[in-house]
């Protein structure tokens, strides 16, 4: 059980603000603040700690682990989710009859992005909702990438349907769990993923700047990557720039100095979003789901979201004319919420109550 009252005292914004935009950016929780602020004064009155920030970093990277179900040794530390699929893309070699880089149509744009990018790659489009999952996925597939949640409206996708089909067709899969983490459960080895990233900055309760990727214990040593730098070497203090001694597992995958003041904001944020438990949020948000869906039917509110709050997070898009504006507008009444494209998307979080999402709710009627 999530005790509001407690919780919503941990963030100070809520005294003065509806922060309701969690796929854009969440609030900042007090324990998250003061980590960042140890970073400072560390910086400050010693000069420098190499020890303690790298330390820092690394419990985070433990905390992302136990966090996905997956050990220490199967994450890296990158910038962003697409630094971590250009590592992946970048890794995996195409043989003659196996080219095609499968995008899923939910994908974040980074996804196609860095594809299209790529030159040795066939790319291809799919609707993983909507397309036959055995005609798209087939013998020709290198890499299947799906959104866990889509960052447009919520929805959740069929990973364990998508993993089974690319399996039997011997195609790696590469999930983006940045609209997934910390709201929707994730249990990379129940549901046999590959590779998995995201960034902290959304329901993670933390900043841009750190990602996390996660690479299958089987398939890191089996990858080369590309993507690289000195910390992604056995010894990085060794200080040899004529060898390239790749890291064990998936630490391979780090590249430069890690971004020290990042990780002790995820390292604190982790902490909370563990102590709470995704699995408690992911209750709480259902019910927030369904309430918000209930209340635009009311109010003739056209969603484009799931109208079934397990087939969705907690992001509930609303078809606008003027979603910019409608942000805007909002932002001056002091509630915070994302429009992208032609939607205003609703996205709370577990501190977030009904009554937020009323109060939003009415204000987006007034103006649309
Ligand atoms: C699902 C998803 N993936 C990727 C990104 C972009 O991530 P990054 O900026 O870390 O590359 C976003 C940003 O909103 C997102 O929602």
């Amino acid at each position: 059980m999530i005790d509001i009252q407690l919780v919503r005292e941990e963030f100070p914004i809520l005294a003065n603000k509806i922060q309701l935009s969690s796929c854009s950016q969440s609030a900042l929780h007090r324990d998250v603040k003061n980590n960042i602020n140890k970073y400072i004064a560390t910086w400050e009155n010693d000069g420098m700690n190499w020890e303690l920030w790298m330390e820092v970093c690394e419990k985070a990277r433990m905390k992302f682990a136990k966090l996905i179900n997956a050990k220490t040794s199967e994450i890296a530390i990158v910038s962003s989710v697409s630094h971590a699929i250009s590592s992946i893309a970048t890794s995996l070699k195409p043989k003659k009859d196996k080219t095609d880089f499968l995008v899923s149509k939910n994908d974040f744009p980074c996804i196609g992005h860095v594809a299209l990018s790529q030159n040795n790659y066939n790319i291809k489009y799919a609707d993983f909702n909507n397309d036959n999952l055995s005609s798209i996925i087939n013998e020709k597939t290198l890499l299947v990438s799906v959104p866990h949640v889509s960052y447009y409206n919520g929805a959740i996708s069929d990973l364990e349907a998508i993993v089974h089909h690319a399996k039997e067709k011997d195609s790696y899969v590469f999930v983006d769990a940045y609209q997934s983490a910390g709201q929707v459960d994730i249990d990379v080895k129940k549901l046999n993923i590959d590779f998995l990233a995201t960034g902290m900055q959304k329901y993670l309760l933390g900043i841009p700047g750190i990602a996390f990727l996660y690479v299958k214990e089987e398939l890191a040593e089996t990858l080369s990557p590309k993507i690289t730098g000195w910390f992604g070497q056995k010894n990085p203090f060794a200080f040899d720039g004529e060898v390239v001694d790749y890291a064990q597992g998936a630490k391979r995958f780090d590249s430069g100095t890690f971004p020290m003041i990042n990780g002790f904001a995820a390292d604190s944020a982790l902490d909370i979003i563990l102590e709470v438990g995704v699995k408690n949020i992911e209750r709480y948000l259902e019910d927030l789901s369904q309430f918000t869906l209930d209340y635009c039917e009311k109010n003739n509110l056209e969603i484009v979201s799931p109208l079934e709050p397990t087939l969705k997070g907690s992001n509930t898009a609303i078809k606008v004319d003027n979603a910019n504006f409608i942000e805007e507008e909002l932002k001056k009444n002091n509630i915070l919420v994302s429009a992208r494209a032609d939607v205003i998307r609703i996205a709370p979080h577990f501190y977030n109550t009904k009554d937020d999402i009323k109060f939003a709710i009415d204000a987006i009627k007034k103006l649309v």
